[in-house]
């Protein structure tokens, strides 16, 4: 019996038009171009600034263009999933919410948590569904409004992270092209590092909770980022291990876009050049589970079909991971 492949098919991102500068950035807190562009690498990242909207808004968005680029209609498709950690609310699922919005009204959908790691685990999730034969076509998203969480008085969190969403739409494929393999991983331990303090069923939203400003991101930078360059280049080696890729036959790394130093100790340890490496961090920060789509959508259209992938990354949980793809198109 042939075994059936998933394959990434189609992809589409939104971005917010509102840009945020580090300039601006610098008239809200004690920082500078000069620090967040040395120490993180990014100049600007989009912010949703249209009132009453959250993550759907930007992760309905980029659905609806998947599906008219890929020449779908809503209902074809069985299943739809969000992977988010800035939900538009603590339920229903965000992806229930896109799907009424795009037209989705008989598929399987739900939110998936694995902070920056959420589009990959996602995406390995999807992969498995389409693997049994019984799922056809499933879109995996990434949707993310950070600026809900970003505590704009913290210099050391604020210049980090923007919104933004991207969708892939996920097929058979019965080829040699498609999803290979991943290796996924986490360990709790690294919550005490990252974590939203409050507005969970341990600490609820109460006055106190926002007047401590307990609502917003808390980062140990140092403690994450020492996780973050030796997990997501450890899963990444061995995946290249694993299927005997060399620094020549890779032809891509899309690594997870959280701090420009991460990414280049991660391709180092592969010794990949830059050339091979998808960077996007200056223009949009660390969108969370939207970085790879935005990666993917951005280069689109200098992937050819066959090349050899390696998505990578690491993320608040602590999650982290590599899958290995070939290109379906
Ligand atoms: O995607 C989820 C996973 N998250 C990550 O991967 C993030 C990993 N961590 C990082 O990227 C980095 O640790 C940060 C970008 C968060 C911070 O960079 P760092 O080089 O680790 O800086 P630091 O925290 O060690 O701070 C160095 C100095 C401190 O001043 P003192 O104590 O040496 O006087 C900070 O107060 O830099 C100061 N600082 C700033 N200065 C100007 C921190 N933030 C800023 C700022 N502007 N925005």
């Amino acid at each position: 019996m042939t075994r059936i492949r998933a394959a990434i098919t189609g992809i589409a991102a939104q971005v917010p038009d509102y840009v945020l500068t580090n300039d601006e950035l610098a008239n809200m807190v004690d920082t500078t171009d000069e620090w967040i562009m040395t120490r993180i690498g990014i100049r600007e990242r989009r912010i949703i600034r249209e009132p009453g909207e959250g993550s759907s808004f930007v992760g309905a968005a980029a659905v609806s263009k998947l599906l008219e680029k890929t020449q779908t209609t809503p209902p074809e498709v069985d299943m739809l999933i969000c992977a988010t950690v800035t939900p538009d609310h603590q339920f229903p699922a965000t992806a229930n919410i896109i799907c009424d919005k795009v037209g989705i009204r008989n598929a399987f959908s739900f939110d998936l948590n694995a902070g920056c790691s959420g589009f990959l685990y996602a995406l390995e999730t999807g992969r498995r569904f389409v693997e049994s034969g019984q799922y056809k076509k499933v879109v995996v998203v990434g949707a993310e409004k950070m600026s809900s969480i970003v505590d704009y008085q913290d210099r050391a969190t604020c210049p980090i992270f923007g919104d933004g969403s991207g969708a892939v739409m996920l097929e058979p494929s019965e080829g040699e092209n498609g999803i290979i393999d991943s290796i996924l991983q986490s360990d709790g331990v690294g919550r005490i590092h990252l974590h939203q303090k409050a507005g969970g069923s341990v600490k609820p939203a109460s006055i106190e909770s926002v007047l401590a400003r307990e609502h917003f991101i808390y980062q140990e930078g140092q403690a994450v980022f020492k996780w973050a360059v030796s997990k997501m280049a450890d899963v990444s080696v061995e995946m290249m291990e694993r299927h005997g890729l060399t620094s020549d036959t890779l032809h891509w790394l899309v690594p997870h876009q959280a701090n420009m130093r991460i990414i280049e100790a991660t391709a180092k340890r592969m010794g990949l050049p830059k050339e091979k490496v998808m960077i996007n961090i200056e223009r949009y920060g660390n969108t969370t589970a939207a970085t790879l789509p935005l990666c993917l959508w951005e280069w689109e259209n200098q992937l050819k079909k066959g090349d050899h992938l390696i998505l990578a990354t690491f993320g608040a949980g602590f999650t982290w991971g590599a899958m290995y793809l070939r290109w379906a198109y």
